[in-house]
C-alpha cells in the first residue's frame, strides 16, 4: 500500500468559502501551519480569481521548501491557465490543477455543451497546460479534476476514456471529486476502484470530497484503500456549503488503521485553535477530535470507564489518546443528573478533597438531583454539596454538649428526633468510649476503623484543622464512612461520630 499523499485545500476550497477570504498575511500563517503538519502538497488558491488571490499564490510560491508540490487552480480556459502558470512556476514543484464537470447532469444544464465538447475542453486545456508550464518549469505538473465525478455513474466509461487521453496530454494527477456528496461512500468507492483499476498505475489517483451529508471522511479513507493514494483535505474542514473533507478526521482514521502517515499528527490541535480564529469559523463543540466538548464523559457508565482507563494508552471512551493529535490528556467527567459516583469521586479529588468511592456513592442522588434543576454542575457546586453532605451531615442527632470526665470517660448531651439523652461512655480512647455511651442509649454501631489527620490548611481554607475518619458498622453489618473536621481534635471526633449517626439512621 502507498503512503497516502496529503494535498491541503484549505488555501483555495476552504478560503473561497469564508466570509472574508484571506489575504497574503493570513495565507502565509496558514501556510506556515500547513508545512508544521508536513503536507505533501498545497493548493496555494486560484490565481485567476482576484488580484489579491494571484499576490498571494506568487508569495506562498517563492516561500514553498523544495519538497512541497504547491498547486493553482485554473478552469479550462487559457487565460486562467497562464495566471495560474505566471503565480506559481517560481515553486520547485509547480502543479497546474484544470477542472471540468463530465457530469451528464452538468455538462447538459451547466455548461450548455454535448459530451463530446466537454471533452474537448478538457482535452486541449490539459495538453495547453502542461505545453506552457513544461516550457517555465521542467518539474511541472497537471493535475485534472473530473468536477462532479459522483455524478457520473451512468458515463463512467466515457469519463474513464477522457481520462485516458488527458493523461496522454500531460495530466499525471487524476482527481475525482464527489463535488456535492450525492453517493455514498461504498458507491462512490466502487467508482474509485473502477477507474484505478483502468489507469495506468504510473498515474496518481486523487478523491476531493464534499461533506454535504457529512461522510467525506468516510468516503476519502475508503476510497484511499481502493487505491486514491492522493487525498484533498482541508483544515478544520473548511469549504464550499457544508466544507470539504476533513484533514484531522483523515490523517488520524488513518493512523489508527495502521497507516503509516507522513503527516506531524502532534501539531493538529494547535492548528486547529489557529484556522477556526483566523477563518472566523469556531469549532463546532462536538466537532470529532477537536471539539471542545469532545473529550468531556458525562453518563456514569462512560465515565466509569474513562477514569478506569485514564492513563492507558487506549482509553475505553476516546479514539486517541488526546496527546496523539497534541491536545492536553484534560478527558472531562463533566457531572449533570446522568452522571454518578465515579465522576463525583474523581471531580472532587481533582480538586484536592478528601473523599472515598463510598462517599461519592452517598453524593450520587444528591448531586444528580441537584443537577436535575440546572443541568450541567460547576466544579463549585459539587464542592458545596460535598461539604455540606459530608462535614455536616443534617439528621435526627443533634450533638448538645460533650465533656471528658476523666481519663477515658466521656460525656455528653445530644437530641435523636425530639428526645434528649445525657449519656456517659468509657472505652478505649474518647471514639470508643463515646461509641460505648450510643450503645447504652440503644444505637448500636461498632468503631471498625478510626484514623486522625491534619488538614493542608490552604485546600481546606482555615488555619490547623483537624480530621477525623470513622468507619462504624450499623446493625445490619454495614460499614459506614463518615469524616469531620474542626481546629480541636475532640471537636473533630465527636462531629465525625455524630455525621455517622446521621448517615445510619437516615430515614429511620
Ligand atoms: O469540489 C470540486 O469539484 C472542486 C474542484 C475544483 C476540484 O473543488
Ligand atoms: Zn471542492
Amino acid at each position: 500500500m502507498k503512503q497516502p499523499f496529503f494535498y491541503d485545500i484549505t488555501l483555495r476550497d476552504g478560503n473561497q468559502a469564508l466570509k472574508k477570504p484571506w489575504q497574503l498575511a493570513d495565507k502565509k500563517i496558514i501556510f506556515e501551519k500547513l508545512l508544521d503538519l508536513n503536507v505533501q502538497a498545497v493548493e496555494v488558491g486560484f490565481p485567476a480569481s482576484s488580484d489579491m488571490d494571484f499576490e498571494a499564490c506568487r508569495e506562498l510560491s517563492k516561500m514553498a521548501p523544495s519538497n512541497l508540490v504547491v498547486s493553482g487552480l485554473a478552469r479550462c480556459v487559457k487565460s486562467d491557465i497562464i495566471s495560474a502558470i505566471d503565480a506559481i512556476s517560481v515553486a520547485k514543484t509547480p502543479r497546474v490543477h484544470t477542472f471540468l464537470t463530465l457530469s451528464p447532469f452538468h455538462v447538459k444544464y451547466v455548461l450548455d455543451k454535448t459530451p463530446e465538447e466537454a471533452r474537448k475542453i478538457a482535452v486541449d486545456a490539459v495538453k495547453f497546460a502542461y505545453d506552457e508550464l513544461i516550457k517555465t518549469n521542467k518539474n511541472g505538473q497537471i493535475q485534472f479534476s473530473v468536477e462532479h465525478f459522483g455524478d457520473c455513474i451512468e458515463n463512467l466509461d466515457f469519463v474513464i476514456d477522457t481520462l485516458k487521453e488527458i493523461v496522454q496530454m500531460g495530466a499525471c494527477v487524476l482527481n475525482l471529486p464527489n463535488t456535492v456528496e450525492r453517493t455514498h461512500p461504498s458507491e462512490f468507492v466502487k467508482m474509485i476502484e473502477k477507474v484505478r483499476n483502468e489507469i495506468d498505475e504510473s498515474v496518481i489517483i486523487s478523491v476531493h470530497n464534499h461533506n454535504d451529508l457529512g461522510m467525506a471522511t468516510a468516503t476519502t479513507v475508503e476510497s484511499y484503500f481502493k487505491g486514491a493514494v492522493q487525498l484533498e483535505c482541508a483544515l478544520n474542514g473548511l469549504g464550499e456549503r457544508a466544507g470539504n473533507t476533513n484533514f484531522y478526521e483523515v490523517a488520524v482514521a488513518l493512523h489508527n488503521s495502521g497507516v503509516d502517515v507522513p503527516v506531524d499528527l502532534s501539531k493538529i490541535y494547535e492548528t486547529a485553535l489557529t484556522v477556526a480564529q483566523m477563518a472566523k469559523v469556531p469549532i463546532w463543540e462536538k466537532a470529532p477530535l477537536i471539539g471542545p466538548d469532545a473529550l468531556a464523559h458525562r453518563s456514569g457508565i462512560h465515565q466509569d470507564g474513562a477514569y478506569k482507563t485514564k492513563d492507558m494508552e487506549k482509553g475505553a471512551y476516546r479514539p486517541i489518546h488526546p496527546s496523539l493529535i497534541g491536545r492536553n490528556d484534560d478527558e472531562k467527567l463533566a457531572i449533570t443528573s446522568q452522571s454518578g459516583k465515579t465522576a463525583i469521586f474523581e471531580v472532587i479529588t481533582h480538586a484536592g478533597y478528601p473523599i472515598t468511592i463510598q462517599e461519592a456513592v452517598r453524593l450520587a442522588p444528591i448531586v444528580k438531583n441537584a443537577a436535575e434543576k440546572v443541568g450541567e454542575l460547576p466544579t463549585s457546586s459539587i464542592i458545596d454539596i460535598y461539604f455540606n453532605e459530608t462535614f455536616n451531615v443534617k439528621g435526627d442527632f443533634k450533638l448538645v454538649r460533650f465533656d471528658y470526665l476523666k481519663g477515658d470517660t466521656f460525656t455528653f448531651d445530644f437530641f435523636y428526633k425530639d428526645k434528649e439523652f445525657k449519656v456517659e461512655g468509657k472505652g478505649n480512647g474518647p471514639v470508643d468510649a463515646c461509641v460505648q455511651a450510643l450503645k447504652k442509649s440503644g444505637f448500636d454501631v461498632k468503631l471498625l476503623h478510626y484514623e486522625q489527620s491534619a488538614i493542608d490548611e490552604e485546600i481546606m481554607g482555615s488555619t490547623s484543622v483537624a480530621m477525623t475518619v470513622v468507619h462504624l458498622e450499623d446493625k445490619n453489618g454495614a460499614e459506614i464512612i463518615a469524616r469531620a473536621r474542626h481546629g480541636s481534635t475532640a471537636v473533630a471526633n465527636i462531629k465525625a461520630i455524630f455525621n455517622a449517626l446521621n448517615i445510619i439512621y437516615k430515614n429511620k
